[in-house]
């Protein structure tokens, strides 16, 4: 049993989850893609080809996928697609991540280096938590959501499905931030966030 990795357009979130793989220990098979197209990337692992022509072969032989495209749409798309055709999606752990033993993960997520995941905190399916990221003990994390390097989320803090929190944004305790919004790099977030705005800025503030 082995992992395939599947890459986005540009396959450079594809290419950070295969050398958290590797270093984790992991067999990776290879890599397929979204399009028919070999991505530019920095792969030395085999192209296997595009998902939709080599996933159903590869799930008779056993062999598990995590979706690596940085677009959480395009993740939920591809996560969806596998697991509708029986798919196992595999959860992908940095070995310089630190995730609490009270987490929970959900399947087809990767934690990144130096990502922190705190004591009683959920992490959804198909999520990035990126290099650096600390989520603290009691967050809720939704499906297809993406956590940008050096972000941070204090206690309690919940994110919706499709959330996007970019770079080096502050979470403060107790927040909610409603599904598919965005956080821009730098932000801190002191009120809730309603469901598709995006926020920026000290205090962060919905964008017009
Ligand atoms: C918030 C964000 C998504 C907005 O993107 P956008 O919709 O394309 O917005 P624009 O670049 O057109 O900017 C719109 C306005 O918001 C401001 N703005 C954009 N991002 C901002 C940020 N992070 N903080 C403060 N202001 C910001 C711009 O200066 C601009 O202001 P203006 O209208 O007064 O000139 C984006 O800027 C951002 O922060 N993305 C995060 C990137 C990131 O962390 N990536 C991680 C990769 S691993």
């Amino acid at each position: 049993m082995a992992l395939i990795i599947v890459a986005g357009e540009s396959g450079q979130h594809a290419a950070v989850v295969y050398e958290a793989a590797v270093l984790s220990g992991m067999s990776v098979l290879g890599f397929a893609t979204v399009r028919n197209t070999e991505p530019p990337s920095m792969f030395d692992c085999p192209w296997l080809g595009n998902i939709g022509d080599v996933a159903t072969s590869q799930i008779a032989k056993g062999n598990e996928f995590i979706v690596a495209c940085g677009s959480n749409k395009q993740r939920r798309q591809q996560s969806a697609t596998l697991s509708s055709l029986g798919a196992t999606l595999r959860s992908i752990y940095h070995p310089a991540a630190i995730v609490s033993p009270s987490a929970q993960i959900g399947a087809g997520s990767a934690i990144l280096a130096g990502a922190i995941v705190g004591p009683r905190t959920i992490v959804g399916v198909s999520t990035i938590i990126n290099h650096a990221a600390s989520i603290d003990h009691d967050c809720k994390i939704g499906d297809f959501t993406n956590i940008s390097p050096g972000a941070r989320f204090a206690g309690c803090v919940q994110a919706g499905v499709g959330v996007f929190v970019g770079l080096n944004a502050s979470i403060l305790q107790g927040i909610k931030l409603g599904e598919n919004s965005v956080v821009g790099a730098g932000a801190v977030v002191i009120r809730d966030v309603l469901s598709g705005k995006t926020v920026v800025g000290v205090p962060a503030r919905p964008l017009r």
